[in-house]
């Protein structure tokens, strides 16, 4: 089983403390989904790639007008004005931006992954992007802003904010369907007291809300490389399997080290150089997201100067101990609800934005994670993607536990089980902040190897704190009037439900003592998994100043999640977008008050 984990991510559980495993484990466990794809699958998958394409021809111009792979790349080209490093969720808006006004002159975005249309589960089965695209070709598509006071301790320009909101929705954002399990919840909440009823809004408020997704009312997803598809192409060049491995830097007399361009390799080793425009004014920006853009300033010899020079980075361009400082993951816990009648499959739709700092969402359906339609409707019927039952299940064992060994081995118990054991839903809960961060360090100099990182999830007490009123609200909800359809009527019968399934010691069974504080507490711990909100690294104020500019050196941001200190509003991939096209707006700008 091992054998099958990519290089990268085979050592990782052994080089980081305990609970940086679920990642880890999490990220292995995905990857199992990839042998299982069949022939005839991925043959629907590429006759559904013409049907997408043929979306994207509607457009004002095709993306085989400026989309390349990196191979067919010169060796050297030198007349961008931005190389935007990182085509995800943050880069795609933000190089669509910088590419929309003629007096910008090109944009080159570097993108380490593939074209993202033509298979619809793209990504599903991996927890880190390498796409163009990036998480949201990946994620559970949840959509929501933050709060209006996270946009005020930000220091953004509130006007700007919407307006890059509003771009941002017209062009992605749909409002679900919302089928009756979700409602359920969404009253559950509301008799659990997690009140008022806010609707459908994007809002961040408290409350129980229904928010906006990326899945459009077919099931198709839609990801931030849309956004790409207005641009001119003779101010974009996107090039994907390019994996940019430093920032080059030069120094003008005593005066700060400036970035003048970045080296990339092809999928097949090939080194290619990038560098600005001379004359001045073009900018390397970073989006490679919160495990990549630390990693990529710590391998450019930005970072803490020991660890550079332990891994033998020369030279230490910048000793900047903050970078790959202060990075957070949400904690996730979810409590499986099995239920008496087949539930519709649903990712997150409705939101319940409680007032103590947990926020709680649900996921339903057989089929965690695989929207229902076309090509996919055919798949087999238990796939392990993010949210199937069988990952969600192994979140009851302990993170030590969660060898890739033991994942396999409660994966196949549960594929020889009665299906009704699946039948049901997650309610999970996500804290706000959190207040535990940890770091992002080098594991080598290899810019395709994983980062090793640290969460310390939970270590401040009021993150178990959160947490634990959290369950207790769902608690609530599960025995709220409005979801009891979708629960058995009493304890023994879902107990009896579990033992049918043989497999009662990996299952979440509701906490027996719920006003007990310490069993909720040591389930906090034990079934800590992730939501993959992960942020920070390259906090604004201590690695990029309030302009998003690396301190320390010239012609050089960070715009993406890494520069996050809190994960914003419930879900972040709003607002990630967002800062993509708002900082594109201000650089844009500055740019041309510059000429
Ligand atoms: C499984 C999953 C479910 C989620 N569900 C939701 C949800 O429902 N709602 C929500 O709001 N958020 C959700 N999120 C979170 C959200 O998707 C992320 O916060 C967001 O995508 C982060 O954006 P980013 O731009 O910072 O990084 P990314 O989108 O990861 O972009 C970084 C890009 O940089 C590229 N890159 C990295 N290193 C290099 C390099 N050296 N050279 C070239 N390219 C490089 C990567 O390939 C990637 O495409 C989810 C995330 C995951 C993984
Ligand atoms: C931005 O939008 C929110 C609602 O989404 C609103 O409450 C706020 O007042 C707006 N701010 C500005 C400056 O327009
Ligand atoms: C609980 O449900 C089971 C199975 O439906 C049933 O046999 C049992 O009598 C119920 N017990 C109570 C206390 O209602």
């Amino acid at each position: 089983m091992a054998t099958r984990a990519p290089a990268g991510l085979r050592g990782l559980s052994s080089s980081v403390r305990p609970l940086s495993v679920i990642v880890a484990a999490l990220v292995i466990s995905l990857c199992l989904c990839t042998p299982a794809t069949s022939q005839q699958e991925e043959e629907e998958a590429s006759a559904s790639a013409s049907a997408s394409a043929s979306a994207g021809q509607r457009q004002r111009y095709g993306f085989g007008r400026f989309v390349r792979h990196a191979r067919d790349a010169p060796p050297v080209s030198s007349h961008y004005s931005y190389i935007v490093v990182g085509g995800g969720t943050a880069g795609c808006p933000l190089a669509a931006t910088l590419a929309e006004s003629a007096g910008g002159g090109h944009v080159l975005l570097l993108e380490r992954g593939g074209y993202p249309y033509g298979n619809r589960n793209d990504g599903v089965v991996n927890a880190r992007a390498r796409v163009l695209g990036g998480g949201s070709c990946l994620n559970a598509g949840f959509y929501t802003r933050a709060s209006g006071e996270y946009v005020r301790s930000s220091g953004w320009d509130a006007r700007l904010v919407n307006a890059s909101y509003k771009w941002v929705e017209r062009e992605l954002v749909f409002r679900p369907d919302v089928p009756r399990w979700q409602c359920a919840l969404r009253e559950g909440l509301l008799q659990a007291g997690v009140t008022p009823d806010n609707g459908y809004t994007f809002d961040h408020v408290p409350g129980t809300k229904i928010g906006g997704t990326i899945f459009d009312r077919t099931g198709r997803r839609h990801t931030a490389a849309d956004f790409l598809r207005g641009a001119h192409p003779r101010r974009l060049t996107v090039l994907l399997h390019a994996t940019v491995s430093r920032i080059l830097f030069k120094r003008r007399g005593a005066g700060k080290p400036v970035a003048y361009g970045v080296v990339f390799r092809d999928r097949a080793g090939v080194q290619h150089h990038a560098y600005l425009r001379s004359g001045g004014g073009g900018e390397v920006i970073l989006a490679a997201g919160t495990l990549g853009s630390p990693q990529l300033l710590m391998l450019s010899g930005v970072g803490p100067r020991a660890h550079l020079e332990k891994h033998g980075i020369r030279p230490v361009v910048v000793d900047q101990p903050l970078v790959g400082q202060g990075v957070a993951d949400n904690p996730m816990n979810s409590v499986f609800v099995p239920s008496p009648s087949p539930v519709a499959l649903s990712l997150v739709q409705v939101v319940g934005v409680t007032r103590f700092g947990s926020f709680i969402e649900g996921v339903s359906g057989s089929q965690f994670g695989i929207p229902l339609h076309g090509a996919s409707r055919r798949r087999t019927a238990r796939s392990f993607g993010m949210f199937s039952p069988m990952t969600g299940q192994l979140g009851a064992l302990r993170p030590s536990e969660r060898t890739p060994e033991a994942m396999r081995r409660a994966a196949d118990a549960m594929r020889r089980l009665d299906r009704r054991a699946f039948r049901g839903g997650f309610i999970l809960e996500k804290i706000l902040g959190p207040l535990s961060t940890g770091h992002v360090e080098l594991r080598s100099t290899d810019p395709n190897a994983n980062p090793a990182v640290t969460f310390n999830y939970f270590r401040d007490p009021k993150d178990v704190e959160r947490c634990v009123r959290g369950i207790e609200t769902i608690e609530r909800v599960v025995h709220s009037r409005a979801f009891s359809r979708f629960t058995y009527a009493n304890a023994s019968a879902m107990e009896a439900a579990f033992d049918r399934a043989a497999l009662a010691k990996f299952l979440n069974l509701m906490p027996r003592h719920p006003r007990d504080d310490r069993p909720l507490q040591q389930y906090c711990r034990d079934t800590v998994m992730t939501i993959w909100h992960y942020h920070g690294g390259c906090h604004v104020g201590d690695v990029v100043d309030q302009d998003y500019r690396v301190i320390g050196v010239q012609g050089l941001r960070v715009v993406d999640s890494s520069t996050f200190k809190y994960s914003p509003g419930t879900n972040p991939q709003a607002t990630v977008m967002m800062l993509g096209r708002y900082m594109g707006l201000k650089i844009q700008k500055e740019g041309l008050i510059g000429k």
